[in-house]
């Protein structure tokens, strides 16, 4: 099954063609970083402009890549929530009037499902017959700029959502943390970076729910609002001296390893809770090599298979939305009978 892919739910405009769930055929992201990150974050009516602006030629470009004809495509897909509504207006539109002038199929997309997916996409050595069938029951844990959830993948289409976070999501929070610091925008990478020559115990930030030990209600929730205040305070206390390089690397290790910490006692606890086949990684969060890392030694030691999403499918793409989408025979479930995109619209 060949399908076309459109993901514009935030600030990257993007298209790729997928087929049957496995084979990447092109995968084009417009990020649009530059025209937000003079406000320091993203702009809603920005956004949903420069996707109009750039859509057809990102599409054509995927088309191109892919080397197939508008005719060869089975679906279209595109994300239909949750996130920005006018960003989202945009590609499931446009998804809507190809699909009205192929006549193929219409396609809505969860955006967390598609991230949730992309932790399979490329891993057919470890996947036999291309099937994540076999690597599920998948502990997945979900972390980008808006979102931060643990999820049980019984297999693609069954979840449980175990936990999330009840205010901040983690890459919210290095956002955040990386605009207290000066870092610039977007934090995950800038921290990431400043962080390489600090120490990651050179200040104790708070994990979130730490205190409140393994009790059942916050098991497998997250929680960065004290992180951010924690940091404000720190540096109201003892100011950021311009130059001190080193005070600075060293606060962005301590604060990206509070972000990561709190990540990983999550995941941990969920390993000795549940009967899982294979822990998997997935969002914007997950390029984070600090995470990886971590991950790569738990996974070690609990001797389950590691599925980190591919660098190029962590941060928001369309190769993960075409490749859910194209993952047969689950694709009927995803016909779009709603017309009408869902901000909100929840995993499971
Ligand atoms: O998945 P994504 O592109 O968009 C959402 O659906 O939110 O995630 C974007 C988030 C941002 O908060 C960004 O700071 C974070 O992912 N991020 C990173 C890294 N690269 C991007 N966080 C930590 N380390 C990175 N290398
Ligand atoms: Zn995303």
């Amino acid at each position: 099954m060949l399908v076309l892919g459109i993901e514009t739910s935030c600030d990257e405009t993007a298209a790729a063609v997928v087929r049957d769930g496995r084979d990447v055929l092109s995968n084009v992201v417009y990020s649009q970083i530059a025209h937000h990150q003079q406000y320091g974050g993203v702009v809603p009516e920005i956004a949903s402009r420069c996707h109009v602006e750039v859509l057809p030629g990102v599409l054509d470009e995927a088309m191109r890549e892919a080397g197939v004809g508008w005719g060869d495509l089975d679906a279209i897909a595109a994300t239909r929530g949750p996130g920005l509504a006018t960003s989202l207006l945009v590609g499931f539109t446009a998804a809507k009037a190809l699909s009205l002038r192929l006549q193929k199929p219409l396609l809505g997309m969860n955006h967390l499902e598609s991230h949730l997916y992309s932790v399979f996409i490329g891993q057919d050595g470890l996947v036999p017959n291309g099937s994540p069938e076999m690597l599920c029951p998948c502990l997945v844990l979900l972390a980008s700029g808006g979102h931060t959830i643990l999820v049980l993948a019984r297999r693609v289409g069954d979840y449980e959502v175990l936990g999330q976070t009840v205010d901040d999501a983690a890459g919210e929070a290095l956002d955040k943390g990386a605009k207290l610091l000066g870092l610039g925008y977007p934090g995950g990478p800038a921290m990431e970076r400043a962080a390489k020559r600090g120490h990651t115990a050179a200040v104790t930030f708070p994990r979130g729910f730490a205190g409140r030990g393994d009790e059942a209600a916050t098991r497998f929730m997250f929680s960065y609002s004290g992180l951010k205040t924690s940091l404000l305070y720190h540096l109201k206390n003892q100011p950021l001296a311009a130059g001190d390089t080193q005070r600075l690397a060293d606060l962005a290790a301590s604060y990206q390893e509070a972000v990561v910490d709190t990540l990983m006692t999550r995941v941990e606890r969920a390993c000795r809770y549940f009967e899982i086949r294979s822990i998997g990684c997935a969002g914007g969060v997950a390029r984070n090599g600090r995470l990886r890392e971590k991950l790569s030694t738990l996974a070690a030691r609990v001797k389950l298979p590691l599925l980190l999403a591919r660098p190029e499918f962590c941060t928001d793409n369309a190769a993960m939305v075409a490749a859910l989408a194209s993952s047969d025979p689950q694709a009927a479930r995803h016909l779009a009978t709603d017309l009408d995109v869902d901000p909100t619209w929840p995993l499971a």
